[in-house]
């Protein structure tokens, strides 16, 4: 079991390189790869520190190679690098092919796994070809477990006390550029209760920076119950419709992206409880529904201080009762135990 994963270790770095060869030193990978990245604003340094990469556009480039250098085809395939085909007499090929590659570290700073970025997104291709295509499970990937960028952004979310949230690879990539280094993703997925300690192991605050369109903000939503069950204070920031922190952060600007946050970072409660209301208009049902949901929030926080303060807070912006909602969360809290 040890002796696997040091295996998909050896393999995996092997594969970075490989890709960022492929990236800087090859024809195909200039002219696709490199001036890809080049548009998308990113610079010679900031490719370097997230190792990114090309794979090349053949079925079978990279395992050719590693098969060449002396892996077994075996470890590529637990290394989710190579797809093998029952029964076939060909070795099988690799999956990644013709995409951007961005490497996936661990904690410490070993590659795990990888997210590959299609170059050209066909809206009507959509369902054939995915725009990232990620490593699978492997034992040394738990997708559940990982957040795109900690190895690059810990020391960063120690020093500045809080950690910035955000979807997306290249949200990592360019708040980084920007001189925004306490950021890592989620990569897309609901948060999870190991995600989220991940983040509690260096800093009890975070916030969130989700897309601006209403899956980011539905995402926000969702996730977030969990994250003040772990007793971390949430903040939200909303980017306006279209946008993601990677094209704010490269149309404005990172002090303006800065400033932006001061001014849009809203608690997690306030933030529910404005983005509900909006939905439910002048109904006094849904309204009344609103309040139940907050309040559901509200009961989550471990700590009764903080509680009393949101309790005080949602009174005022629900224009209900505080002692009201103080017996409902008691009664919530009593149907938990
Ligand atoms: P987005 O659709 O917001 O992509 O998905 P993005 O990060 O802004 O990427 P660009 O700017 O178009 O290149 C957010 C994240 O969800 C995951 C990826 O981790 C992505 O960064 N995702 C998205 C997938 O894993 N597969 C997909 O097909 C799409
Ligand atoms: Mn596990
Ligand atoms: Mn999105
Ligand atoms: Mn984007
Ligand atoms: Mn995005």
């Amino acid at each position: 079991r040890q002796n696997e994963r040091e295996s998909l270790y050896i393999v995996l770095n092997y594969a970075k390189s490989f890709y960022q060869e492929q990236l800087l030193r090859t024809d195909e990978g200039q002219a696709i790869g490199l001036s890809y990245f080049r548009e998308r604003g990113f610079n010679d340094t900031i490719l370097k520190k997230f190792e990114l990469g090309y794979s090349p556009d053949v079925w079978d480039a990279f395992t050719q190679a590693a098969l060449a250098k002396g892996y077994q085809a075996d470890v590529l395939e637990k290394a989710g690098l190579l797809i093998r085909k029952e029964g076939s007499s060909t070795v099988g090929y690799d999956r990644f092919r013709g995409r951007v590659i961005f490497p996936i570290h661990n904690v410490a700073g070993k590659v795990i796994a990888f997210g590959a970025r299609i170059l050209k997104v066909d809206k009507s291709k959509a369902a054939h070809q995915p725009k990232y295509l990620n490593s699978p499970e492997t034992s040394v990937y738990h997708k559940s477990e990982v957040l795109y960028g900690i190895f690059q952004a810990k020391n960063a979310i120690r020093q500045q006390d809080v950690c910035y949230l955000v979807e997306g690879y290249t949200d990592v990539v360019s708040l980084h550029q920007a001189g925004i280094e306490n950021v890592v993703a989620s990569s897309g997925t609901s948060l999870t209760v190991e995600q989220i300690r991940l983040i509690g192991r260096f800093t009890p605050n975070v916030t969130i920076l989700y897309d601006g369109d209403p899956a980011g903000i539905k995402a926000a939503l969702r996730g977030l119950d969990l994250v003040l069950e772990e007793g971390l204070n949430v903040n939200v920031v909303t980017f306006p419709e279209g946008e993601d922190p990677d094209s704010y952060v490269q149309r404005v600007g990172a002090q303006a992206f800065k400033e932006y946050l001061g001014r849009a970072a809203r608690d997690f409660i306030t933030f529910k409880a404005e983005t509900l209301l909006l939905d439910a208009g002048q109904d006094p049902f849904r309204r009344a529904e609103v309040i139940s949901e907050v309040v559901g929030s509200i009961v989550k926080i471990p700590d009764a201080i903080k509680r009393q303060i949101f309790f005080r807070r949602t009174s005022e912006m629900l224009k209900v009762e505080e002692q009201m909602l103080i017996s409902e969360g008691n009664k919530l809290l009593r149907k938990q135990q």
